[in-house]
């Protein structure tokens, strides 16, 4: 999400799609999906939502090389109707929104350099499809991400964006679940990151909180490291329905005379589930 320029790049569509190339790819960038693939495919076993793991097995992710959009799509569709369309990069909210409103995933088609697996700044295609995309083949988190889109057109209106990207963040991209009484992750931020899929789960450092629409919304994030609170939801059917079946307008009303908090704060209505020791966050020079 950014808001830049009103008009496509040069070469995109005016929906800002671009054909994803699949042939251009080298094998060396293909290696590289591969072995980004094997590290957090065996990383995730056991430490990942059931659902997220479900989605990669039967969207069939496990094949060598960088996925073809096209027929990714076409597995994907037969399942919950979402498809997978490559963009140049970050869109404006408007249109990233509309996209999503119409089941339509937008994914970065370029992938990282072999020196750059462990970190990266920008969404690649990595995080895109193998973070993102297992979760849209279910029908719930599918739903949920639809509805996020068309929040997000509203949201717009009542300039809220602000709140509504924080609710995207500590869920889609950073989310919790618990499954069978132990905490799972499903955010593509973490799953599809070497370092944060053991830090979210079992580091010290980060507070889990029960996830709280409202206080979620309030709580500001960090972009340049770790979290330092992760919010742990109880199923995606409980996600969906606080959040898809809400009229978030009174909310963003109320949400105007609160005063944000801190990524790192833990407040009196909290239900905390680890109050993390932020050693972490102190530690860095
Ligand atoms: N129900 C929200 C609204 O009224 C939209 C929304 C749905 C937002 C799902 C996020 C997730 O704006
Ligand atoms: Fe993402």
């Amino acid at each position: 999400m950014a808001t830049d320029p009103i008009h496509p790049p040069p070469g995109a569509h005016a929906d800002w799609t671009i054909p994803q190339d699949w042939a251009c790819y080298s094998p060396r960038e293909h290696q590289v999906w591969d072995e980004l693939f094997a590290r957090q495919s065996a990383m995730l076993a056991g430490r990942a939502s059931a659902v997220f793991l479900k989605g990669l097995d039967n969207l069939r992710l496990s094949r060598a090389g960088i996925p073809d959009f096209e027929e990714l799509s076409e597995r994907l569709y037969r399942q919950t109707g979402w498809q997978v369309v490559a963009v140049p990069g970050l869109v404006p909210d408007a249109v990233f929104f509309e996209h999503l409103a119409n089941r339509r995933f937008v994914a970065g088609r370029f992938i990282r350099r072999p020196d750059q697996l462990d970190y990266l700044q920008e969404p690649d295609v990595f995080h895109d499809v193998f973070g993102h995309v297992p979760l849209l083949s279910d029908p719930v988190f599918a739903d949920y991400m639809q509805a996020y889109g068309q929040g997000g057109l509203r949201a717009l209106n009542f300039h809220a964006l602000e709140k509504l990207a924080r609710l995207y963040w500590y869920t889609v991209e950073f989310g919790l679940i618990r499954e069978q009484g132990s905490l799972r992750l499903y955010g593509a931020g973490i799953v599809s990151s070497f370092g944060e899929s053991v830090f979210a789960l079992d580091d010290s450092s980060p507070n889990r909180l029960q996830f709280d629409l409202e206080r979620v919304m309030r709580t500001r994030y960090r972009i340049d490291d770790y979290q330092q609170s992760y919010f742990v939801i109880d199923s995606f059917e409980e996600l969906l329905h606080q959040t898809a079946e809400a009229d978030f307008a009174p909310l963003y009303r109320r949400l105007e005379s609160l005063s944000d908090i801190s990524p790192n704060a833990i407040i009196p209505s909290d239900r905390v589930i680890d109050r993390g020791t932020q050693a972490h966050a102190s530690c860095k020079h």
